[in-house]
């Protein structure tokens, strides 16, 4: 009874919170604003861009410095010297016998006892060197496929009674409660591999100044936190990202040349991040990514910097905190986040009432990449006007693609159908 009084009070909290965070929000295409974008094809000393070679040796490494001081922060290192991997599960006839499921360990340490992220693998049985998404997911490996076999991350998440999350950690319940944003049938059906692991294995999102995660595994001599320019979660993450692809090089099975990342919202923010700094992403998937993804930030629309900060701390460096009450300051927008994965292909999801995520925003993000695309004359979005697409009515033709689809914020089967057949373009045909 007191539990649940409390429970009251605490929902109560959280729904005024959000409501005093979101007074001002901004759905009014008239009130976005006219605050002119960075230049992208122009270097800090002035020089113009005109070829792709300027872009690839200048340009691209200014702006990929930009975003780590202002915005992500740096990664302080790549792969550890002790990583290792131990695979601790096989199934031979997963999916209806179309796959070979494994579960792996990357151990980060040495220690069997370190940090550590748990793998969930799907190969398809009919393809010798298999193509793969790559992506990290919100509830566990035990939610993405509810085969009891698989290990029950023992983690923390957040609580979500109805779906299985009680006191912060998963219960049996909890089994397949992501499972139908991973269309793992549709994926191994059409010859890819699926490569997936919990987020929170690599820092639980929530902010306790950095004391878990991998961040320590960093920190220099006496360091107690990351320093105002250097990595938050969302840098964490998309770090773990490039060790599951390291991970994917040493599967025989699979063709680590072909792997396109993929990631819903805070993590398609983390995927477009990994993208940019990773060009060993093939191709790279942002889902409904909003805000401090695939949204540009100079439209006031949806959510803005100043919301995301004061929600989030923990996810961006403490120099973004910054641009909260001056996005005309910041030196880049999300334009050029999708510019610094070119040529490689880009998708861009948005959904017609994930308003929040700014769906126009993000279609914009791709438009004004498109420049850069051009440099190594590949076409872009490919179309002739910036108007938004129609509902329903995917890009798939371009290097970047795009949807609008119907519904709400999240990763559907419909999303999959887009991302395989633009992936089927860039893998498959010549
Ligand atoms: C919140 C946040 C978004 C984020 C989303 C998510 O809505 O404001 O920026 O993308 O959570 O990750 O689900």
């Amino acid at each position: 009874m007191r539990g649940s009084w409390l429970a009251i009070v605490v929902l109560l909290l959280k729904v005024s919170l959000v409501a005093a965070q979101r007074p001002d929000t901004n759905y009014d295409e008239a009130k976005v604003g006219t605050l002119p974008l960075p230049e992208l094809l122009r270097c800090a000393d002035g020089t113009e861009v005109k070829d792709a070679e300027t872009w690839r040796t200048r340009r691209r490494p200014e702006i990929l410095k930009l975003f780590e001081e202002h915005m992500f922060g740096r990664t302080p290192g790549g792969r550890p010297a002790e990583m290792h991997f131990e695979v601790t599960s096989t199934k031979s006839d997963a999916v209806d016998g179309l796959a070979v499921r494994k579960e792996v360990t990357i151990h980060f340490t040495r220690r069997a006892d370190g940090p550590k992220l748990d793998l969930l693998v799907y190969l398809p049985k009919q393809a010798t060197k298999a193509p793969a998404f790559l992506g990290l997911n919100f509830s566990g490996n035990h939610a993405v496929d509810p085969d009891p076999a698989i290990k029950l991350n023992p983690g923390w998440f957040r609580n979500a009674p109805e779906r299985g999350y009680v006191d912060n950690r998963a219960t049996e319940k909890s089994r397949g409660a992501e499972a139908s944003r991973w269309d793992i049938a549709a994926i191994v059906k059409r010859g890819y591999a699926l490569v997936t692991a919990c987020y929170t294995d690599l820092d639980p999102d929530f902010d306790d100044g950095f004391a878990n995660g991998v961040q320590p595994l960093f920190y220099k001599p006496g360091q107690t936190k990351p320093a105002e320019d250097e990595w938050g979660s969302i840098g964490a993450w998309a770090w773990g990202m490039s060790r599951m692809l390291d991970y994917l090089e040493t599967e025989p099975t699979i063709d680590a040349k072909r792997v396109a990342a993929i990631g819903h919202s805070r993590l398609g923010k983390t995927t477009l991040w990994a993208g940019a700094q990773d060009p060993r992403f093939a191709l790279v998937i942002s889902n409904n990514s909003g805000e401090g993804g695939a949204a540009i930030s100079r439209r006031n629309y949806g959510e803005t910097i100043a919301v995301l900060n004061r929600a989030f701390p923990h996810w961006f460096c403490d120099n973004y905190n910054r641009y909260s009450q001056d996005v005309a300051a910041l030196p880049v927008d999300a334009h050029m986040l999708v510019a610094l994965c070119a040529p490689r292909p880009v998708y861009i999801a948005s959904a017609v009432e994930d308003q929040w995520a700014d769906p126009r925003g993000e279609f914009l993000a791709g438009y004004y990449a498109e420049p850069v695309y051009k440099l190594f004359g590949k076409p872009g979005l490919g179309v002739s006007s910036d108007a938004t697409p129609a509902i329903d009515q995917p890009l798939l033709t371009g290097t970047i693609g795009y949807h609008l689809r119907t519904g709400k914020h999240d990763v559907t089967s419909y999303d999959w159908q887009q991302y395989l057949t633009f992936a089927d373009r860039h893998f498959k045909t010549k």
